[in-house]
């Protein structure tokens, strides 16, 4: 049996898909979800999906182990990064090296970065005119959105689309392809 974290920070649509995804096979199971906001919205998926939350504070995250012995706990085969804003800490980077993966919403290199996140990097996708977006699955390491590139999936940008449609587009990538990889990475390991 193979387990993940999940680390999310707003929303959670995209933790919501993957509990979905695993629910019914016998070999994934989702040990817990940690989130450094207290009134995610995630939180509320969690307590209908009956899938454990865990908070933290930035002081527990950045200053000390808590977090890292909280993990060390699960001893998880893979840490996924939902929608999560914070850099993770140099602890447990070194801990967990290329368990850690993340999903950015936008074809890396392009629209990353700090401050790229959310409808921040749709609104630049749109400014800039693009043609296509999509969604880059990586390894996370010490600087944001830089790590090893395992997939990315496109999907066609028409000038008549809001940055809201562009989300949306993205957002369905996202569902489709997301749990598929986690998958791919677990049972390959
Ligand atoms: C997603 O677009 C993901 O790519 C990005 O944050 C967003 C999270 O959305 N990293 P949700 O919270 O899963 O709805």
């Amino acid at each position: 049996m193979k387990s993940i974290v999940l680390f999310a920070s707003g929303s959670g649509s995209n933790v919501e898909n993957i509990v979905h995804y695993f629910q019914n096979k016998t070999n994934v199971t989702i040990t817990c979800v940690l989130t450094n906001k207290r009134d995610a919205k995630v939180i509320d998926r969690c307590n209908r999906l009956n899938i454990s939350a865990l908070y933290f504070n930035k002081n527990a995250f950045t200053k000390t182990d808590a977090v890292l012995k909280v993990l060390e706990s699960f001893d998880p085969d893979l840490i996924v990064l939902a929608g999560f804003l914070w850099k993770i800490p140099e602890n447990i980077i070194k801990t967990f090296p290329r368990k850690i993966i993340n999903i950015h919403p936008a074809l890396l290199p392009k629209y990353g970065g700090k401050g790229m996140y959310g409808d921040n990097v749709h609104t630049a996708v749109k400014e800039n005119k693009e043609t296509e977006t999509g969604i880059t699955i990586h390894y996370v390491n010490e600087n944001y959105d830089e790590g090893a590139i395992i997939q990315q999936e496109k999907v066609e940008v028409y000038s008549k689309d809001t940055s809201e449609e562009i989300a949306k587009k993205v957002h369905n990538l996202e569902y489709e392809y997301f749990p598929k990889v986690i998958e791919k990475l677990l049972l390959t390991q």
